[in-house]
């Protein structure tokens, strides 16, 4: 038995450190960590994300909320521009109202997957 979760343990290790991006991870990821503000279809705390890749930062549509920062740092939401403001928000937009970050850099990359994803699915 104990052998058996020493080998699990290693599974899981391996793919989390060495996996290439996976929007499936991705998606669990999103779910953990992005829900509490953010839906795929409608604006909460923070705005909707179906088509976010790609898009003009502070442009979802009827979302309210966007600090001034935001709106006009005149980003578009590229897989760079993502990865730069998952790790620090503020680093990249002084003055955003987002008040996480993903430090891991496979858990960006993953999520940015699933974000990549959905706009792909839609247009
Ligand atoms: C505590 C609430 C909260 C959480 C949790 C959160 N966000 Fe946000 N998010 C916001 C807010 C508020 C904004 C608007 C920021 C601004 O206007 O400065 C935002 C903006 C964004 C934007 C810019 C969207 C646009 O239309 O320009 C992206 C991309 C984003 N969040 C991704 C994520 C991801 C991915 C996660 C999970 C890892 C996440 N957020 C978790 C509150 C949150």
């Amino acid at each position: 038995m104990p052998r058996r979760s020493i080998f699990l343990t290693g599974l899981l290790t391996c793919s989390a450190a060495f996996g290439a991006p996976d929007a499936t991870r991705g998606q669990a990821v999103y779910q953990a960590r992005c829900t509490a503000c953010h839906s795929l279809d409608f604006n909460g705390v923070g705005p909707a994300h179906r088509g976010v890749f790609g898009r003009l930062a502070g442009t979802a549509k009827g979302f309210t909320n966007y600090s001034p920062a935001l709106k006009r740092s005149g980003l578009t939401w590229t897989e760079a521009n993502l990865d730069r403001w998952l790790a620090d928000p503020e680093a990249l937009v002084p003055g955003q109202s987002m008040g996480i970050s993903l430090p891991d850099a496979g858990e960006r990359a993953d999520v940015i997957a699933f974000l990549r994803g959905l706009a792909k699915a839609k247009e």
